[in-house]
């Protein structure tokens, strides 16, 4: 059986990351789950985006929690990829689950103790999403102020060394059931330590065919990747 798809950042191998256009890119492919990014703005609006400043994946500049939301919407988040995606915008995490049906893993990615894990887990109930989300983050005292938020919550630990222990340990404390690792730290003994905890792990960012047998192989549980049409329809149908 092959790996669960997880569309990273959206299809974002042949569109704009994080954007509406990538996630309906993934849906359209047939991936299993879309992963994406959030971080919260000056005036408390929960945005889409990877990178804690502006300029790579948009047309504007600074720090995405020193704007507002306002501000942010004026900027383009599509022609830096391809001027046939200008128009794209920032989404919010609201608007993004309108937009998509599929499984959604929000990666929190907080600034300080800015409250992000209490807007993003309002905006999912707000949306009747919480069954069809997990949260994951790098953050450990986001998960655990997210877990005393909610007890229903479904969460990942993002963990990117191969000091699974540590992973495990943070898992069960915060009552995480799966660990979302980098790929290199995903090694026989780290994969073995977490089928013998009974935590499921999905793999980032693999583009590569032959690697994800390999880690099919090795039993992991999913795959992130930016081309997922590489995944679900290898013979080169999209
Ligand atoms: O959630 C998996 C992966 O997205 C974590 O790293 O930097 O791509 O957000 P990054
Ligand atoms: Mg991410």
């Amino acid at each position: 059986m092959r790996p669960l798809v997880i569309a990273h950042r959206g299809a974002s191998g042949t569109s704009p990351e994080n954007t509406l256009a990538a996630f309906r890119r993934a849906a359209e492919l047939g991936a299993d789950m879309i992963e994406l990014d959030v971080q919260v703005t000056r005036d408390g609006a929960v945005v889409v985006i990877h990178d804690y400043t502006l300029e790579r994946t948009t047309s504007g500049t600074g720090p995405v929690h020193a704007h507002t939301l306002a501000d942010i919407r004026r900027f383009d988040a599509g022609g830096w990829f391809d001027p046939a995606f200008r128009g794209e915008r920032v989404p919010t995490l609201a608007e993004t689950f309108a937009a998509v049906a599929l499984p959604v893993n929000v990666e929190l990615k907080p600034v300080g103790a800015d409250d992000l894990e209490a807007r993003a887990l309002a905006v999912v109930e707000e949306a009747g999403a919480l069954e069809r989300t997990v949260f994951s983050s790098f953050a450990m005292d986001a998960l655990e102020r997210l877990r005393a938020r909610s007890a229903a919550a479904r969460l990942a630990v993002l963990w990117e060394t191969d000091r699974i222990g540590d992973a495990v340990a943070w898992a069960r404390r915060v009552g995480a059931r799966a660990l979302h690792l980098r790929k290199d730290a995903a090694t026989p003994r780290t994969l073995e330590i977490a089928a013998a905890q009974h935590l499921p792990v999905r793999v980032w960012t693999v583009n590569d065919q032959a690697e994800m047998g390999t880690l099919a192989a090795a039993g992991v549980e999913g795959i992130f990747t930016d081309f997922p049409e590489r995944f679900l329809h290898p013979s080169g149908r999209a």
